[in-house]
């Protein structure tokens, strides 16, 4: 009877999906009288790629040092991989560049890789560690000490440090702030690999640019609070439209307007488009336009960049203040 019941919860169970990457609810931190983090919640699927987005300040870094329990909440819930956050093992699977890296200064690069991988109970065959250091262009200075390294290469090392012990789940905050233009490339590549590889990454950056080519999703975070998250496709869904337009009349104008927001630099004009639409916006306007007389030379969907998106959802909220 028993057994019975052991079968079916583990068949219940087993046909559960695997736990996200990491799961946060209601996360908090004060310092002081500032209130740095007001009540985050989101979560990381596995395998999946979240940008953390948002202004200097926003709290990224301590939502970052809270999941990773560098940091104590003052209220909320962490789950990594399936594990409470306050129990350290949950953490033996996560690789971490931290904000502001240091190693230490006296060990070589491939003994600061061999710190990390005790300290993660890993166990990682020697070249094993040499190919982490070559992955991030640092394989002919494994016998160096860091003391004599130069900023991005400390910030490579972290990279190295990150990745080593084969985590399953790897957070980088900011991660190429010190990265010439070739190393910043290396680490698109590198998360895009991760991602390949059913590593779930989690990434604070300010060059949006790098968070739209490799992220499924972005949370972005303003004044301690999640202002908009969503994929990629959800948060750009709008969309635009370019026409290149004849003389435009003052009737043609206005009902350019009454589709969506209007911006006009010389015979060029930009529509944003609704969000609800059914496919009969754009055919409707340009059969109201020729039948208003006006010459149509040009018709261009075009798509918002993240940057676009998320300046306007800063600007909005701090409308909304
Ligand atoms: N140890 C601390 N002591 C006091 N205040 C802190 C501490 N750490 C963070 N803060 C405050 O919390 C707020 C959020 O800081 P946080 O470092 O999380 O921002 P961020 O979004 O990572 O910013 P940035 O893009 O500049 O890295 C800021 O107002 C900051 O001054
Ligand atoms: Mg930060």
């Amino acid at each position: 009877m028993e057994d019975t019941a052991l079968q079916a919860a583990e068949q219940l169970l087993g046909g559960l999906p695997p736990s996200p990457a990491v799961w946060c609810s209601g996360l908090r931190k004060r310092y002081g009288r500032r209130t740095a983090v007001d009540g985050v919640s989101f979560t990381v699927g596995r395998g999946e790629v979240v940008g953390l987005l948002g202004p200097n300040g926003a709290g990224k870094t301590s939502v970052i040092k809270m999941l990773l329990g560098l940091v104590r909440p003052d209220a909320g819930e962490v789950l990594l991989l399936g594990r409470p956050g306050r129990d350290p093992a949950s953490r033996e699977r996560v690789g971490y560049l931290p904000e502001l890296f240091r190693y230490q200064p006296w060990l070589s690069a491939a003994e600061v890789l061999a710190v990390h991988v005790r300290l993660a109970r890993a166990s990682v065959p020697a070249e094993e560690q040499r190919q982490a250091l070559a992955l991030v262009g640092l394989a002919d200075r494994a016998g160096d000490r860091v003391n004599g390294f130069s900023k991005g290469m400390q910030q490579r090392l972290g990279l190295a440090v990150a990745l080593v012990a084969r985590p399953e789940l790897v957070v980088l905050d900011e991660p190429t702030s010190a990265l010439d233009p070739l190393g910043r490339a290396d680490v698109r590549d590198l998360v895009l690999s991760l991602k390949a590889r059913g590593v779930a990454v989690l990434l604070n950056s300010h060059l949006i640019g790098e968070v739209e080519r490799v992220c499924d999703r972005v949370v972005i975070l303003d004044k301690g609070r999640v202002a908009a998250s969503g994929s990629l496709a959800e948060l750009l869904g709008q969309r635009e439209l370019r026409l290149r337009l004849g003389a435009v009349n003052a009737a043609a104008e206005a009902r350019l307007a009454a589709t969506g927001s209007l911006h006009r630099s010389g015979d060029e004009f930009t529509v944003v488009l609704p969000a609800e639409d059914d496919g009969s916006t754009v055919p409707g306007l340009i059969t109201d336009l020729v039948g208003l007389g006006v010459q149509v030379h040009a018709v261009e969907p075009g798509r918002i960049s993240l940057e676009e998106r998320l300046l306007g959802i800063l600007r909005h909220e701090e409308e909304q203040r």
